[in-house]
């Protein structure tokens, strides 16, 4: 039995890129935010990395359209009611996560499935939540979305095969490439990337090299598309910070400890492209490397 009728709960960086990678591949999609403002920030990003395409000539202006019209935006959890399956893409607080997957627990049928696209949460908090955990499993994408291929599909204890095989068909369907994960949190690819990430937040601390040599240094040496604070305002130092509280909280080893050079840029707003500085200036056309010492 494929899924055809897609939720997305949160319609962030994350959320839209997900709603649009699985309108294009055809699939009916609703996306939930919690009010107007949010669903209007929603779909204008779709329409830009939509819009994006179109000038790059990957999809023709119809097509836009068409993918378009198969997205609808609510912001009632009701309407999500009658979906295949359920994405939560919202912010990385269990509670919040737990709260909407109880509600649609109520709501939905015996059908349907959740997933969460959570970084570092583990899968089976959320599923020890709710009536169905057999039917919980984790997709967790990669920003930007329509670009990276991965998707690593997360199985609890207690998920069944079928689910598990269903979410790992349907990464598939969007033009992904799945990989099965145990539920741990960080999965595979925070496991390696976050540590990696802190480090050079801690050699910069002691003054190893500059921010952009290490990130040369990192792009150059060993081929990374980009250098570890590049990376780290790219995906968002709060977000960098959440997810490494959460992983020190579950292991308790040191390499997930979150450098304090990193709670200082976030208490600053500091928290890399989206709020136009970070590790480096967003303000004018190239990004401009800051003193943070
Ligand atoms: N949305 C849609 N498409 C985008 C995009 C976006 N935000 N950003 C770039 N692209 C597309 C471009 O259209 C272009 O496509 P084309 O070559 O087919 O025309 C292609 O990506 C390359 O883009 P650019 O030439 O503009 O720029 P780059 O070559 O520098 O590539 C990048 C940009 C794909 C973001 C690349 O730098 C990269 O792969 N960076 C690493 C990203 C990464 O590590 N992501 C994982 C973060 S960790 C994570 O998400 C897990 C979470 O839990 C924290």
């Amino acid at each position: 039995m494929s899924i055809e009728k897609v939720g997305v709960a949160g319609c962030g960086l994350m959320g839209s890129g997900i709603a649009e990678v699985a309108a294009r591949a055809g699939k009916d999609v609703r996306v939930r935010e919690i009010d107007e403002a949010q669903v209007e920030a929603g779909r204008g990003r779709i329409e830009k990395s939509l819009g994006r395409a179109v000038k790059r000539e990957k999809i023709t202006a119809e097509e836009r359209d068409e993918v378009l019209g198969r997205i609808s935006f609510t912001t009632e959890v009701e309407a999500l009611a009658d979906r295949d399956l359920v994405i939560e893409a919202v912010v990385e607080d269990l509670a919040v996560k737990n709260e909407l997957f109880q509600a649609l627990d109520e709501l939905c049928g015996d059908q349907t499935i959740f997933a969460s696209n959570t970084s570092s949460l583990t899968i089976t908090d959320m599923a020890a939540a709710v009536n169905r955990p057999d039917r919980v499993v984790g997709l967790h994408f990669f920003n930007p979305v329509p670009v990276m291929k991965l998707v690593e599909v997360v199985r609890t204890i207690a998920t069944s095969e079928e689910t598990f095989e269903r979410a790992f068909d349907f990464a598939g369907e969007l033009g992904k490439e799945p990989v099965a994960a145990k539920d741990n949190s960080g999965f595979v690819v925070n496991l390696l990337l976050v540590p990696y990430m802190l480090d050079a937040i801690r050699h910069l601390e002691r003054g190893v090299a500059s921010i952009p040599d290490m990130d040369k240094a990192m792009v150059l040496g060993c081929g990374y598309p980009m250098g570890p604070f590049t990376l780290c305002d790219f995906v968002g130092n709060d977000t960098t910070l959440k997810i490494a509280e959460i992983m020190f909280d579950e292991y308790r080893e040191e390499r997930y400890a979150p450098p304090p050079l990193l709670k200082r840029l976030v208490a600053m707003g500091r928290y890399g492209r989206k709020s136009g500085k970070g590790f480096y200036d967003y303000s004018g056309d190239e990004p401009v490397p800051l003193d943070v010492g």
